[in-house]
């Protein structure tokens, strides 16, 4: 006899064989499995630091040292390595069932795992730059300075190139998002809560223009209609899901 997530996983394998343009939107629940705590669960780090004494651009340029608490927990994760999930995707890229990632995430994971259409949607903290002069850093020159890193060219205050709650997502992400999107007619969204928008808005835009929904995560949050709701582990989920699909 079937399970039911198991009835589940086919129907998704027939949507995902079945699709002409498939596409996905991940969280931060796509790297937990990697040792990264995610932001809304028990113990992410929104309950660790209030989002908006640590997270905006206005509290990181009244008070640089103490944003960086909450940074310095960021930029330790640069030696987390992908997990089953994230080699999966970057399998069924691959093999041409995946047109690309809009991901949330700033660990570079996907990339890491060997997905090559990945947006950053909230930028990366691969780089930083300088909030006076606009020079470029990459993560490795940063992370060898002292606390309160500065630029070596003017020495005002270097900014990770990720995307506080006050600014805009970069232009180029969003205009890559709208080509990933235009023709989608599915949309994985796996391990993110649906919190923040715009990100948020992804699946209602794919569902308007006709396109389907797989949910992944462990306690199922999407909340806009019909969706295939795969409940668990990302990691296995995907290691399922690729197994089927690549048969
Ligand atoms: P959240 O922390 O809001 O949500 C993570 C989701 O992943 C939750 O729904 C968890 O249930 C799920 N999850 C955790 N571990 C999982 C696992 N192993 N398998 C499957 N699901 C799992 O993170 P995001 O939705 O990514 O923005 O948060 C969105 C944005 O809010 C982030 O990009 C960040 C944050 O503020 C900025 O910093 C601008």
């Amino acid at each position: 006899m079937r399970t039911v997530l198991t009835d589940l996983l086919s129907e998704a394998v027939s949507l995902l064989k079945k699709s002409r343009k498939t596409i996905a939107l991940t969280g931060a629940g796509v790297s937990t499995e990697s040792g990264i705590p995610d932001f809304r669960s028990k113990g992410g780090l929104w309950s660790r630091f209030d989002p908006m004494e640590y997270g905006t651009l206005g509290a990181f340029k009244r008070d640089p040292g103490k944003v960086w608490q909450m940074l310095t927990e960021l930029v330790s994760i640069i030696d987390a390595e992908p997990n089953i999930g994230h080699l999966s995707m970057a399998e069924m890229e691959k093999a041409g069932f995946l047109a690309g990632i809009i991901t949330q995430n700033i660990d570079s994971l996907h990339q890491k795992a060997g997905s090559k259409n990945v947006v950053e949607f909230h930028g990366s903290l691969d780089s930083f730059t300088c909030l006076y002069c606009d020079s470029s850093y990459p993560l490795a020159a940063v992370s060898q300075q002292d606390m309160l890193p500065t630029c070596t060219q003017c020495q005002a205050l270097l900014k990770p190139d990720i995307v506080f709650f006050d600014e805009q997502i970069p232009p180029a992400a969003f205009s890559q998002t709208y080509d990933l999107i235009h023709g989608a007619d599915l949309l994985i969204v796996a391990g993110t809560s649906c919190q923040v928008v715009p990100a948020a808005t992804i699946p209602s835009t794919v569902q308007a223009q006709g396109g389907k929904i797989i949910e992944i995560n462990l306690e199922p949050v999407f909340r806009g209609g019909e969706a295939i709701v795969l409940q668990g582990k990302f990691s296995e989920i995907m290691e399922q899901l690729q197994a089927v699909l690549l048969l």
